[in-house]
């Protein structure tokens, strides 16, 4: 069906006086004895476009201007009264009907409410604007490093290795329960793979193969966590930004994160100007202030050990007590960021012990060179360290966590032909998209949220 997107429509001023098709459907309406009224949106602009109908000349189905229903309409553009442009409309045809007991009707409803009915939350503002930043934050992730000489690579979904070690893996199995297996290794031989299998949590390991032949690579994809964490921050399926980067050391990598996530958040300012207005008014008060702050002030960087210090002194109560030691919680977290720094943070140099195996051990023996960003209001956005790069160290880190080398023989021989320093990070992409639009809940920014006791 040849048309013209309303995105077009609105914003170039080529088709002025001309006669135009266009498809969308029906956000708001209303009728007069004489004129009639309806704004069409087609999904590729959050601005809705205004079709103007002559009653008396043009002859139109009485259902056609209902909340939702889908329409074709062939008129002339026109200046609008109150400036751009509208449709006078010459013929209007429906596409699709929608009865009046659509969900969607003219009031506000609340994004819990929405959730109910995530196959019609996106036809609303909300989820228009969400969506697009999305789609153009995915964009300029890709523009960022492509335009500096970092290979795209797709890494496997289904895993035999459990990156994180946390044992948060979903099993993927052909198997149907039996119970004449004597344990679980004879189970699990006879499965599809002849061995354990999981869903991937990262894409790291995989990334470092990468990166030791191409030097600088990215992946781009769903990263799976069986977490019990019934929080607004977690799903049990999100998107994961993970670049790998040879020759770079911690310091390095932080350089590189803080430049990503800059010219990521410069690129959607620059391409969504109406959709960061949108949230503003909706979401977050200052909104686009703290957006512009974050492209041009430099990020904190400060010492786990320093931070345990900041914590202890900041004379509150906070639910988990603080120790050297410890990891921070959400409560530390937004502390730090919210209360003394007002700004993204890289915390640094965290204890060994509550960390991953492939950390790169700092000489003081007690610390590894690795750093998560945090951000106020969402708390950590990206997990990061520069890799133990040292053979014999790394396999002390997996003997001390119980690990079977056996299932990361390949990993390790990347320890042993030509090892290099290397180091890379991990961006939650929702929780970016969190941040950026000021969408406090995880759930909100996902097409269709997964998340535990929840799947539809
Ligand atoms: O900190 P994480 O666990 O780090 C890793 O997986 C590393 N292997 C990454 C790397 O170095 N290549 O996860 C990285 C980020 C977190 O900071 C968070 O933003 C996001 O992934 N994330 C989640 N986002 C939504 N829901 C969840 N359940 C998430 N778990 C992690
Ligand atoms: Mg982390």
């Amino acid at each position: 069906m040849k048309h013209t997107d309303i995105k077009c429509l609105l914003t170039s001023d080529e088709f002025l006086g001309k006669e135009v098709t266009l498809c969308g459907w029906v956000r708001t309406s209303r009728e007069s004895k004489t004129m009639a009224f309806a704004e069409l949106n087609d999904g590729t602009s959050l601005k809705h476009i205004q079709i103007v109908i002559d009653r008396e000349n043009t002859e139109y189905p009485a259902t056609a201007l209902r909340l939702g229903t889908a329409l074709k309409v062939v008129g002339q553009v026109v200046e609008a009264r109150q400036g751009g442009v509208e449709i006078n409309a010459k013929s209007i045809e429906i596409l699709g009907e929608c009865p009046p007991e659509y969900p969607l009707q003219k009031k506000r409803h609340t994004l819990e409410y929405l959730r109910t009915m995530p196959h019609l939350r996106v036809r609303t503002n909300t989820f228009n604007a969400v969506f697009r930043v999305r789609s153009v934050m995915a964009g300029a992730i890709h523009n960022y490093f492509q335009s500096r000489n970092y290979t795209y690579v797709n890494p496997p979904l289904i895993t035999g290795s459990d990156c994180e070690g946390a044992g948060e893996m979903f099993r993927v199995t052909t198997q149907p329960f039996a119970h004449e297996y004597k344990n679980e290794e004879e189970y699990y031989a006879n499965d599809f793979f002849g061995k354990k299998a999981g869903l991937s949590v990262s894409a790291q390991l995989e990334g470092e193969v990468a990166a030791m032949a191409f030097g600088k690579i990215y992946t781009f994809g769903p990263s799976f966590r069986a977490e019990n964490s019934n929080t607004p921050r977690h799903v049990a399926e999100f998107w994961h930004v993970e670049p790998e980067v040879a020759f770079a050391d911690l310091s390095d990598i932080i350089e590189i994160a803080e430049d990503m996530i800059k010219s990521i958040i410069g690129e959607v300012m620059e391409k969504c100007p109406e959709e960061l207005k949108f949230f503003e008014q909706h979401f977050e008060k200052g909104l686009i202030d703290k957006l512009n702050s974050i492209v041009s002030e430099d990020f904190e960087v400060l010492d786990y050990t320093k931070a345990i210090e900041i914590l202890k002194e900041s004379g509150k109560e906070f639910v988990y007590p603080v120790e050297w030691g410890c990891d921070l919680q959400t409560e530390h977290e937004r502390y730090i960021t919210e209360e003394v720094f007002k700004k993204p943070v890289f915390v640094t140099n965290y204890p060994m012990d509550i960390k991953s195996f492939y950390m790169k051990q700092n000489p003081d023996g007690k610390t590894v060179a690795a750093t998560d960003l945090l951000v106020p209001g969402v708390g950590e956005i990206i997990g990061c360290s520069e890799r133990e790069a040292d053979l014999e160290k790394l396999l002390d880190a997996m003997k001390k966590r119980g690990m079977n080398e056996e299932d990361y023989a390949d990993y390790l021989d990347l320890r042993r032909f030509g090892s290099v320093p290397h180091s890379g990070f991990g961006l939650g992409f929702e929780r970016i998209i969190m941040y950026v639009t000021g969408i406090s809940n995880i759930r909100d920014v996902i097409l269709y949220p997964r998340t535990v006791g929840s799947i539809r």
